[in-house]
């Protein structure tokens, strides 16, 4: 059964699709919407709420639709208007939610404000954009640096000054201390929202303003050789600032005058720092994403306290949610190797808050290596060789067997693994025991076990590789029992209160073996133990 009603996203489970990589229904070798729309059974029987689409809109792709020319239009690669109602209309009659990718931070040097913009001084749009006079000697205006590598200032010899762009150069950031650039993203929000998507995740929400006197990023002490270049400048200045609460709560009021919508902030800061995106009396990010598990240190004692520290800070009413996995960061299976990426599976969809999965970690991909002449990533052209390439979590889904495994049937625009023709949709699902049905396992018991969503997280002490947590909501609890090394152990506690029925095991064989006092995990185990209320302390 679905989950309806006002606070669906905090029950629900979200899917991440990258849209270039899903599913290509016209064979170019790029996913499109009709593509989507034809998977949209499999998202079903996954059991997955929402889908979350990354950019589909018109951009000359440099970096791959985070460059929007036409934030209210459809790339045609991907379709067109027609496709994406249609593929609205799908979703909702599946029972899916549909969440759209905004990038308000910053548009294509091709969108028709940007070329306004730098056309001259005194544009009505030169205030839309950032621009500098040059520093005295001609250079940028201050230090601040690109996340992709070099000066985020760029000259523009027509007019003489410079412009900033946090990412690429051919991605100018949008002047967030501008009132008419809220107006004109609330109206782009509102076009979609009217065609009845379900919310946002919203692109680097917490870049949005930069520091209004230009001050210089101070060094990171903490830079070495092999971190991304830009590392070497703590963001002080250009991202975090106080006043981005007030641009985030402006976006939150517009989402608001639409019924059950949802507001996702991409945001990369430390817990107590993310905490504050939930806003002013709850009036910012619904979620703030989470990004803690992404670079967690693969072992117990590290994610108790990830999920402590983060659990710690949340302020009241807010909800919590976890992500394994995006377009950004190595696939999970290659973070933390396969065995524990079942492990990774039930952590993820067993802590309070609501998970988001990445296309293709629930059958286990891995990240794929990506010859030199095969780089698409614009951050990896920049930045060569010290790993921050991206295609290799980019590359097509593995359907089936076969030639292009069911992604599409010419050359995919990127690489297949070579292990695609066992690794795929088809074979794991014949395969009662592999990862995929692990997912459904896990998405269908969260469903159906309230204190999965609605429980409160309470740690259990435990040592060495043993993660333990129990699930509790008034009548009923969980213990989720998690073995993070590939040694077996074995627990005896009373503390933990360990008795009851085993409802899942990550291998899926152990299903209702009885608990009492003591419970065996082999190498790389995790356990699911219903419990009654009455048996827990
Ligand atoms: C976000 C996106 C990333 C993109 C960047 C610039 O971090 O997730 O893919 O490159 O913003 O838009």
């Amino acid at each position: 059964m679905k989950q309806v009603g006002e606070f669906w996203w905090r029950q629900g489970v979200f899917y991440q699709i990258y849209p270039r990589s899903f599913q290509d229904s016209n064979d170019d070798g790029v996913g499109d919407i009709r593509g989507v729309i034809d998977r949209l059974p499999y998202l079903q029987a996954l059991g997955i709420d929402a889908i979350w689409l990354s950019p589909i809109f018109p951009s000359p792709m440099a970096d791959f639709g985070y460059d929007i020319a036409d934030y209210t239009g459809i790339d045609p690669l991907f379709g067109n208007m027609a496709d994406f109602e249609a593929l609205v209309a799908a979703a909702h009659e599946s029972g899916l939610k549909l969440i759209l990718d905004l990038v308000p931070n910053h548009t294509s040097d091709q969108h028709p404000w940007f070329i306004e913009s730098r056309s001259s001084r005194d544009n009505p749009k030169r205030n839309w954009y950032i621009w500098h006079e040059p520093s005295a000697d001609g250079g940028p205006p201050n230090n601040w640096l690109s996340e992709f590598g070099g000066s985020a200032w760029e000259y523009d010899a027509a007019t003489r000054q410079y412009y900033y762009h946090a990412f690429l150069a051919k991605q100018p950031d949008l002047n967030w201390r501008n009132p008419e650039v809220h107006q004109a993203i609330h109206d782009v929000m509102r076009f979609w929202l009217g065609k009845g998507v379900d919310g946002f995740r919203v692109d680097v929400i917490w870049h949005l303003i930069k520091d209004a006197n230009f001050r210089d990023n101070p060094p990171n002490p903490d830079f070495r050789e092999g971190l991304p270049p830009s590392e070497k400048l703590l963001p002080l200045h250009t991202a975090d600032q106080a006043e981005v609460h007030d641009a985030i709560a402006g976006m939150r009021h517009v989402v608001d005058e639409f019924p059950s919508r949802v507001l996702i902030g991409e945001i990369y800061l430390p817990p107590e720092r993310l905490a504050s995106y939930y806003g002013r009396d709850l009036g910012g990010a619904h979620l703030p994403f989470n990004f803690a598990l992404l670079s967690a240190p693969w072992n117990a004692r590290a994610l108790e306290k990830i999920i402590h520290d983060y659990e710690a800070v949340l302020p009241t009413g807010a909800w919590p949610n976890w992500v394994l996995g995006n377009h950004d960061r190595p696939r999970v299976a290659s973070r933390v190797g396969m065995e524990q990426a079942r492990i990774a599976a039930m952590l993820l969809l067993t802590l309070r808050g609501t998970p988001t999965l990445y296309y293709g970690d629930e059958i286990g991909m891995h990240q794929v290596a990506i010859a030199p002449d095969q780089v698409r990533d614009p951050f990896e052209k920049n930045v060569p060789g010290i790993g921050v390439g991206r295609d290799g979590c980019r590359t097509p889904m593995q359907w089936d067997a076969t030639r292009y495994a069911g992604f599409s049937r010419s050359t995919p625009w990127l690489p297949l693994p070579d292990d695609f023709r066992r690794e795929n949709v088809v074979n794991l699902e014949a395969d009662a025991r592999s990862i995929l049905n692990l997912y459904k396992a896990l998405i269908n018991l969260r469903r159906k076990l309230p204190q999965l969503t609605d429980g409160v997280y309470v740690p259990i002490a435990a040592q060495g590789d043993l993660l333990l947590y129990r699930r509790q909501s008034n009548d009923s609890s969980a213990l989720i029992a998690l073995n993070l090394g590939d040694e077996p152990v074995s627990i005896a506690s009373e503390a933990a209160g360990l008795s009851g029925e085993i409802l899942l095991s990550t291998f899926l064989d152990r299903q209702g073996e009885k608990v009492r006092g003591a419970l065996d995990l082999r190498g790389n185990e995790g356990v699911i133990i219903g419990t009654a209320g009455a048996q827990v302390g």
